[in-house]
């Protein structure tokens, strides 16, 4: 049985290469919404519908577990869906969380993501409950993915953006920063420039795929990846392949939601 992953785009890429990494032998079937991306300006109840649309395809192909690679859908959509689908869905923030309390110390811990995930509060939340009086200091960051899209992963423009969003937390001196978006683990370079080597960066999708290796067996003899998009991939989509290794895309099909479901 595949395991289905699905984003706004095909920065979800990212989550699926960390996926690959630990469970090489699981067929992945990833949907990007190409046709809808950005999530990350949308309503709760837009990316809800749009994502049940998504779980419903990813299901009628066969896989038996889901995870919502982006952030955006995991903040919006996840919890309210957990239960009803029929499978069991993971999002990307419990195990964000996680990481960054393994790494935080006594804080303060930064969050930077897409606006409605930031406005959402769901990483927020999710940190002061596991921890709380935990310092947390979330910004959000609407032009960082654009950025990463253009393939402008660093040079000046690149890290003058990073560098005026980061001052907040700077200020607060940080300890760790959740990547809390799809595209962010292509900037861990500049991230890492900026903020010095003493803030640790929290890579959501390696947090991710960490997380969801005690439930998987060891079954099959080799997993393949089969790409749906709603969309043309566009340029992006090249550069995401190359992250993700040559060879790695067994198909790519254009597909349609059904917005009825
Ligand atoms: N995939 C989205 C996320 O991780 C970023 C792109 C978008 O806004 O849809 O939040």
């Amino acid at each position: 049985m595949p395991l289905g992953v699905f984003d706004s785009g095909v920065g979800g890429l990212t989550v699926v290469r960390a996926l690959r990494a630990a469970f090489p032998r699981r067929d992945i079937l990833y949907v990007g919404d190409t046709a809808r991306v950005p999530y990350g300006n949308k309503s709760p109840e837009t990316v809800t519908a749009y994502s049940r649309e998504i779980i419903h395809f990813l299901k009628a192909k066969g896989a038996d577990r889901i995870v919502a690679a982006c952030n955006t859908a995991s903040a919006l959509a996840v919890r309210s869906l957990q239960g009803a689908v029929g499978v069991p869905l993971h999002g990307m923030i419990d195990s964000g969380v996680q990481a960054a309390l393994a790494e935080a110390g006594e804080g303060p811990v930064g969050v930077i993501g897409t606006a409605a995930t930031v406005s959402s509060g769901a990483y927020q939340e999710a940190l002061s409950r596991a921890r709380p009086g935990l310092k947390i200091v979330a910004q959000a960051t609407p032009l960082l993915a654009p950025l990463v899209e253009e393939g402008w992963l660093d040079g000046e423009v690149t890290e003058k953006t990073v560098r005026r969003y980061l001052e907040p937390l700077m200020r607060e001196k940080i300890r760790v920063l959740v990547l809390a978006c799809t595209h962010y683990p292509l900037l861990k370079g500049v991230l890492g420039k900026v903020l010095g080597s003493e803030v640790k960066l929290v890579d959501s999708s390696e947090a991710c795929a960490k997380s969801l290796q005690h439930t998987e067996d060891k079954i099959q003899e080799k997993g393949e990846l089969r790409i749906y998009l709603t969309d043309e991939p566009g340029p992006f989509f090249g550069r995401v392949e190359n992250f993700l290794g040559s060879g790695s895309v067994a198909s790519i099909q254009r597909v349609s939601l059904d917005p009825a479901v």
